[in-house]
């Protein structure tokens, strides 16, 4: 799969911009702030409907603007795709073919991308909130019906976080139940969707591992300590076993808004025991898995978007990455050249500008 065109209409510091890329490698080259990112950021919309960044949609009009557009074409083996994302004060609206998308979910799987930006190495250090966002923008791109579960148990957690606060206890109580028997059916639907992923993605992932690593091994799993299997009554009890220390604190303490991916190497839990370098190969590694599980799933590969992740990878891993780029269209920014691509690549050089890309 790879991304033909784009065209930028007063996003961020870009006022009307059209960039074709080649199906090889594109390297976005300029200064600080000249809007390497920023077109990264659009490719990345147009895959998910949203930002790799923090922030407000609305924050991607230019300022001094009412709306920003983009438009992007890609090709992949099922045809050819036009996403435009239309972004206004109030709202984004979505189209697919010319045709407006009612539910924003709807975009997802019409161009996959993987994102991996210098944050993402750290992906390791961070938070299990980051490493679960990892996994579910990897699966949502694969598999609408588990962003769509996704969106429905944040819901039903909202409601039943807002249950917890209730004065009164038998008011809990009538209800609760209820809430518990819903919210562990869609969280079921979830932890299945995550397993059959990390399945599909550890033997990759291990492999990337070996390699960068010269040889350490690497598991991952599905951390998931309130659930040890079985089916939706199992949840159930989960959730039930601990609604008197949910009352205490006002929030729902288990579930899959808890989850996160135990990675170990050699043995050892590498969130905890981890060198940095070790670390940044697991990340990476995460990434090149994802990559080649987009890959089975869609016999084609995403495109790739290395937003200056590059200049934060010492030699060896860089070598060893750009080994693996053959075949995958890779949007690259940088602010220096990277002298280790050539021609044969199917190398673009797109300079960027203070919102000008030639
Ligand atoms: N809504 C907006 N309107 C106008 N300009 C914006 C808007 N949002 C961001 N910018 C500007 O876009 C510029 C470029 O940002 P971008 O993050 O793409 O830079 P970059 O080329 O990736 O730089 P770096 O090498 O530092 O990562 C910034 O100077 C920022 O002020
Ligand atoms: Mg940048």
């Amino acid at each position: 799969m790879y991304i033909k065109s784009l065209t930028l209409n007063n996003f961020r510091n870009y006022e009307n911009e059209k960039i074709t890329f080649s199906s090889g490698i594109n390297m976005l080259v300029g200064n600080n702030a000249q809007g390497k990112t920023n077109c990264a950021e659009a490719i990345f919309y147009l895959c998910t409907g949203y930002s790799p960044r923090a922030g407000r949609d609305k924050q991607v009009i230019k300022n001094g603007c009412e709306k920003a557009e983009i438009v992007g074409v890609a090709e992949s083996l099922y045809g050819e795709v036009e996403v435009k994302i239309i972004f206004t004060s109030k709202k984004k609206e979505v189209f697919l073919n010319g045709v407006p998308l009612d539910k924003i979910g709807e975009l997802m799987g019409n161009i996959n991308s993987v994102f991996f930006n210098p944050q993402d190495l750290k992906l390791i250090q961070q938070s299990p909130e980051d490493r679960r966002r990892f996994l579910d923008l990897a699966i949502s791109q694969m598999d609408k019906s588990y962003f769509y579960a996704l969106q429905r148990y944040r819901r039903i957690l909202e409601q039943r976080n807002a249950l917890l606060k209730h004065p009164d206890r038998e008011v809990i109580f009538e209800t609760l139940s209820l809430w518990d028997k819903e919210l562990a059916t869609v969280a079921l639907k979830i932890i299945n969707k995550r397993q059959e992923f990390m399945q599909k993605l550890a033997p990759h992932a291990i492999d990337a591992h070996a390699f960068i690593s010269g040889g350490e091994k690497l598991e991952l799993s599905l951390e998931t300590p309130y659930y040890l299997g079985g089916g939706v009554e199992e949840l159930i009890a989960s959730y039930a076993e601990k609604t008197e220390k949910d009352l205490v604190l006002g929030y729902t303490t288990v579930g899959p808004h808890r989850d996160d991916i135990k990675i170990k190497v050699n043995g050892e839990d590498v969130r905890v025991y981890g060198s940095q370098g070790q670390q940044r190969t697991c990340a990476l590694s995460l990434k090149l898995g994802e990559l080649e599980t987009f890959k089975n799933a869609f016999n084609e590969y995403p495109v790739l978007i290395l937003d200056d992740a590059l200049s934060e990878l010492d030699k060896n891993r860089r070598n060893r990455l750009i080994d693996r780029l053959s075949g995958i269209q890779t949007i690259i920014t940088t602010t220096e050249f990277i002298s280790e691509f050539t021609p044969s690549n199917n190398l673009k050089i797109l300079t960027v500008n203070s919102g000008k890309i030639e």
